[in-house]
């Protein structure tokens, strides 16, 4: 067996992590660390509920006394997921993103050193590097870290916490920086799901700004097959950039493909109030995981639009109960009686 332990797997990239571990990985044996803030949703495991090789433990990262007796190492691979995610909310309230992406960073780190871990992997964000000019060169691992929203800066100091523990205690850290996901169980607060949703329902589509701002999608199956990777294969002390599989689009131009896909007028637009600080524009070399590890993306967004829009279609009963807040209610129906967990309260 190969013991796996994941934070963050109830949320949106984890929880598809998850998934392709236990289908592509027999030998897998994983722990879900998950403290079940909003953004944390089991139904997002549903179909992989039963599986005897996963076991879930309700959990703080930022409070791992609480739940490490649950979670006894040693661990061949600690994935460190668990985040605070949308840059709109850490505008609002940075001290959550304070606690949760900072202080829940060095908890994971002891953690790791004190239970075990053959490797640490730190799933961090391209958005630590700040933003770009149309012109301008991809972010490369040496762009400077320039972050610009409250999320993207406790999310860089996570990584520099990460690199800390490699250096000064020689655990084995490797660190992945990644565009902007798509993919099946993202939150509907994100950009692509929100609009997706709504269009289907005739609401109005918020765009900020002039809608002009280019984000580099990529496939959520590609950045974890790229995590995978990185834990399996990564040299220890590398940072490893991932994205830039000609996904590079404006806002505005998303939305227009959605719209013609789902058959909806571009009337439903509306230009709302710009984001503070909003970065223009992203893009990701990936040349060195490329050349070290040999990924390469597969999902094109010409391929992956539709099939989103289609996901979202076949799984209106998972969106309307997020939307309407009766998912926070499947935790305490399946598990509430079965399962002590630490941690403090969801938000
Ligand atoms: P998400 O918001 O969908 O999920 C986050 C998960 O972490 C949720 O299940 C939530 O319950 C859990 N969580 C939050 N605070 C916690 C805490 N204190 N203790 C334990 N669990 C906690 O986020 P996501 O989009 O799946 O992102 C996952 C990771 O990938 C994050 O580290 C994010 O910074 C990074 N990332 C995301 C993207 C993207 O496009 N979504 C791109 C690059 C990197
Ligand atoms: P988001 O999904 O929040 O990801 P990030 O800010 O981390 O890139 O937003 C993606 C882009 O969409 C970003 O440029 C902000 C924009 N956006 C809107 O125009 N309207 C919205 O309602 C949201 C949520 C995002």
């Amino acid at each position: 067996m190969t013991r796996w332990l994941v934070t963050g797997g109830a949320g949106f990239i984890g929880s598809n992590f998850v998934r392709m571990l236990l289908r592509e990985r027999p030998d897998a044996e994983i722990v879900n660390v998950d403290l079940l803030t909003y953004a944390g949703n089991l139904e997002n495991l549903a179909d992989v509920e039963g599986d005897p090789r996963l076991r879930f433990v309700r959990g703080d990262v930022a409070a791992t006394e609480t739940w490490a007796a649950e979670a006894r190492g040693p661990w061949d691979f600690v994935v460190h997921f668990a985040a605070e995610s949308h840059v709109d909310r850490s505008i609002e309230d940075p001290v959550t993103f304070l606690r949760t992406n900072v202080t829940g960073t060095q908890r994971m780190l002891d953690f790791a050193r004190a239970e075990g871990c053959g490797t640490y992997v730190q799933v961090g964000t391209d958005e630590v590097y700040g933003t770009l000019a149309p012109e301008d060169p991809s972010f490369t691992i040496d762009s400077p870290i320039r972050p610009n929203s409250p999320y993207a800066a406790s999310k860089a100091a996570a990584d520099l916490l990460a690199r800390a523990a490699w250096r000064t205690h020689g655990l084995r850290v490797v660190t992945t920086r990644c565009s902007n996901n798509y993919g099946p169980y993202q939150f509907p607060e994100k950009f692509l799901p929100l609009m997706i949703t709504n269009a289907m329902a005739d609401l109005p589509l918020p765009v900020y700004g002039d809608g002009l701002q280019v984000r580099d999608w990529l496939h959520v199956d590609d950045h974890n097959r790229a995590i995978l990777l990185a834990a399996e294969r990564g040299r220890a002390g590398a940072v490893y950039n991932i994205g830039g599989h000609d996904g590079e689009r404006t806002n505005l131009a998303m939305l227009r493909d959605i719209l013609s896909i789902l058959g909806k007028p571009e009337s439903l637009i509306r230009h709302v109030e710009d984001r503070k600080g909003h970065d223009r524009r992203y893009s990701i070399d990936s040349s060195v995981i490329r050349a070290e590890l040999g990924w390469e993306p597969t999902v094109t967004l010409e391929e992956g639009l539709p099939a989103l829009v289609e996901w979202y279609r076949s799984h209106r009963a998972w969106w309307d109960r997020v939307k309407s807040g009766a998912y926070r209610g499947y935790y305490e129906k399946m598990y509430g009686a079965r399962l002590g967990g630490g941690g403090s309260p969801a938000r």
